[in-house]
């Protein structure tokens, strides 16, 4: 592991099933960062599943902890936050992410997050709507505002976890 310090947080922003945990934990392994993945974070201080939490206690109440969580970030430096797919549709989630990070936009052909997402149960928003004319759509509605919010965009088709990490590191550096 080679330790590098980061004087800003990374966010990994972007549609669910862009690969945003698998990149977070590889760069943390990798480069001894410290790791906050907003939905296990979520789910560990509730108790319960995101999926539990949309139904119990509704979209608004989780959408309301994530605001929360990243304000907690704007305490600590040296993290990569792997956000949860809706995080960059609020406006006040913009603002936390851009008081103190890099933020970092994974994207991908809505066929290849299909392909990613189809047997996972742990997702309300595409729980009955598992569909790729469904994921395209949705995608488009929150692409403007995905764009708005990155400083970087990574196009994660066809590249190895190895490959997309790098390319972050490389702006890191930069
Ligand atoms: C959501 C994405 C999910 C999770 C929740 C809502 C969204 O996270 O926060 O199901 O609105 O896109 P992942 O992007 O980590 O799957």
């Amino acid at each position: 592991m080679t330790k590098q310090k980061l004087s800003k947080n990374i966010f990994l922003i972007g549609f669910m099933g862009t690969g945003k945990s698998t990149v977070a934990r590889n760069l943390c392994e990798q480069h001894g960062f410290k790791i906050i993945e907003m939905d296990e974070t979520i789910e560990e201080r509730e108790g319960m599943s995101v999926s539990e939490i949309f139904s119990k206690k509704g979209e608004s109440y989780f959408r309301q902890l994530e605001t929360n969580l990243l304000i907690e970030t704007q305490t600590q430096q040296g993290l990569v936050i792997s956000c949860g797919g809706g995080v960059p549709l609020r406006e006040q989630n913009v603002i936390e992410m851009k008081k103190n990070g890099m933020v970092f936009l994974l994207t991908a052909k809505p066929e290849t997050i299909y392909d990613r997402v189809k047997d996972c149960h742990n997702r309300p928003l595409l729980e009955n709507n598992m569909t790729v004319s469904f994921i395209a759509k949705l995608m488009e509605k929150r692409r403007e505002k995905y764009e708005a919010c990155a400083d970087y965009v990574i196009y994660v088709d066809h590249k190895s976890v190895e490959e997309i990490c790098e390319e972050i590191l490389s702006q890191i550096n930069e």
